[in-house]
């Protein structure tokens, strides 16, 4: 039921009320009146009755009072005059009336509509009875009734209409604006003040309103530029990383490099003294064209993988990337006497993805792996489709591609794991980590709706399992 009408039901209840009780006490109050007069009327009458008939009794005897009393039921029309035996005088005021005083007596029994008796003692003559009908005074009181309920009736219908007009200007219809504001502020649209001009405790709601709406749109603002500067922030540590992960890869890079050109070095040499003639220059010319083609890809792999990432995914087969990262680092990791093993299976593992950085992700993990592993352990990245389900409460099994990164290292006690992808956590001594890989690996795989799981047993080594969303 609408605010509205409640107030209206209630304020028409009450007035009802009201006007009911107004009304029936009215009512008594009008009979109280009606029959104090009644009995005053009878008791004049009664006197002046007995007097008269005393008076002729004593002068002319016993006919002459009849006449008396004949005279005054002429004279009294409304009035029954009768002489009673004093045997006739009801019992609750026969000793009133003995003692010579007069006395009335309501009865709503005789007649139709009940009368009032009043007795006279007159002497020796008897006793007097004025009876005085109520039919008058039921009368007046059933049409004092009548319209009193029509004059309440038509004041509760302009009382009711004037309090729905007013109900609906002063509480149904600013109401329904302050709903409409409501809704709109709750679906984010913090556009025009709502205005109303009444000044009552609606019109402070929606001042407030107002007011609260405002707080929320510069919260949102700060928000959005907080959240647009923390992109911001995370993309430049990120950018960061990759440079740092550069400089990691450069030595490996270097000796890459070194052997092909070592070897142009050679075959130039050969070919500029006039050591080589006829078909050895020929071929000497074709192995300098593959060693610099060799050099090219090297230099535009780690252009790539160093350049800012544009953002944008793409679909992707995770197993040539994990294999390029593997290939990036196969010196890095032969250096520590270590064997890097690249993904086995051939199976295309297909993700959306933003390929630079899930190569930063690779190479994070392969470089940590590589720093971890003592000469002779191994290092194996492995990628492979799975179904499995997201940590969030509402996830439900989907398939999945898993970049798997283990080694045989040193592992990781419970602290270490436990801040492993804190930014600026590293055990490592100054100047040999920053400690932001794994926190960049987390904010990316994050990125990608995917998350990490790590195994690790201290002394045995630490597994690694990327999840990305299978394209
Ligand atoms: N494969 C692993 N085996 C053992 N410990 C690891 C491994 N990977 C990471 N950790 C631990 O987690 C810490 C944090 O790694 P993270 O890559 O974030 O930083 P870092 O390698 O120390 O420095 P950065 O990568 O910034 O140069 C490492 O210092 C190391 O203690
Ligand atoms: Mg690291």
């Amino acid at each position: 039921m609408r605010l509205t009408a409640k107030f209206l039901v209630a304020f028409v209840l009450a007035l009802a009320v009201a006007l009911g009780a107004t009304t029936w006490l009215n009512l008594e109050r009008e009979r109280d009146l009606f029959e104090r007069d009644l009995r005053h009327d009878s008791l004049l009458i009664g006197q002046l009755v007995a007097q008269a008939y005393e008076h002729a009794l004593a002068r002319g005897g016993a006919t002459a009072a009849a006449a008396a009393l004949t005279d005054a039921r002429i004279a009294h029309t409304g009035y029954n005059v009768t002489r009673v035996p004093a045997s006739a005088v009801p019992e609750e005021i026969a000793a009133e009336v003995t003692a010579g005083q007069p006395a009335a007596i309501r009865d709503d029994s005789a007649g139709p509509d009940g009368r009032i008796d009043t007795y006279f003692t007159m002497g020796s003559a008897g006793v007097l009875r004025v009876s005085g009908s109520l039919a008058a005074e039921h009368l007046y009181l059933r049409e004092t009734k009548e319209r009193m309920i029509f004059t309440s009736l038509a004041a509760l219908l302009l009382a009711a209409i004037a309090a729905s007009t007013l109900g609906v200007a002063l509480i149904a219809r600013p109401t329904r604006a302050l709903v409409a504001k409501a809704r709109r502020v709750g679906r984010g649209d913090f556009g025009e003040p709502l205005v109303l001009r009444q000044r009552d405790e609606l019109g402070e709601l929606a001042t407030e309103l107002n007011a609260m709406t405002e707080h929320l749109a510069g919260a949102r603002d700060q928000i959005v530029q907080a959240s647009e500067a923390r992109v911001a922030a995370v993309e430049q540590v990120r950018h960061a990383d990759r440079l740092a992960t550069v400089g990691k890869l450069a030595a490996g890079i270097a000796h890459e490099l070194g052997t092909p050109l070592n070897v142009i070095g050679g075959h130039a040499r050969m070919i500029q003294s006039g050591e080589a003639i006829g078909e050895e220059v020929t071929d000497s010319a074709r192995i300098i064209v593959e060693q610099s083609q060799r050099i090219t890809a090297i230099v535009l792999q780690l252009l790539d993988f160093a350049r800012r990432g544009s953002g944008e995914k793409a679909v992707t087969d995770l197993v040539p990337l994990a294999h390029n990262a593997v290939e990036l680092l196969a010196s890095t990791a032969r250096k520590s006497s270590l064997t890097l093993a690249g993904p086995r299976g051939r199976e295309p593992c297909t993700a959306r993805v933003d390929a630079g950085q899930v190569m930063q992700v690779v190479t994070n993990l392969v470089v940590n792996a590589i720093h971890a592993t003592p000469p002779h352990g191994r290092i194996d990245v492995d990628v492979r489709t799975t179904l499995a389900t997201a940590p969030r409460p509402d996830a439900t099994a989907r398939r999945h591609v898993v970049i798997e990164v283990s080694d045989t290292g040193s592992g990781m006690d419970a602290s270490t794991r436990e801040r492993l992808f804190e930014p600026f956590f590293t055990t490592k001594g100054v100047g040999e980590g920053t400690g932001l890989g794994m926190a960049v690996v987390h904010g990316i795989v994050a990125d990608h709706d995917g998350w990490v799981e790590v195994a690790s047993t201290p002394g045995e080594g630490s597994r690694f399992s990327v999840y990305l969303p299978a394209a």
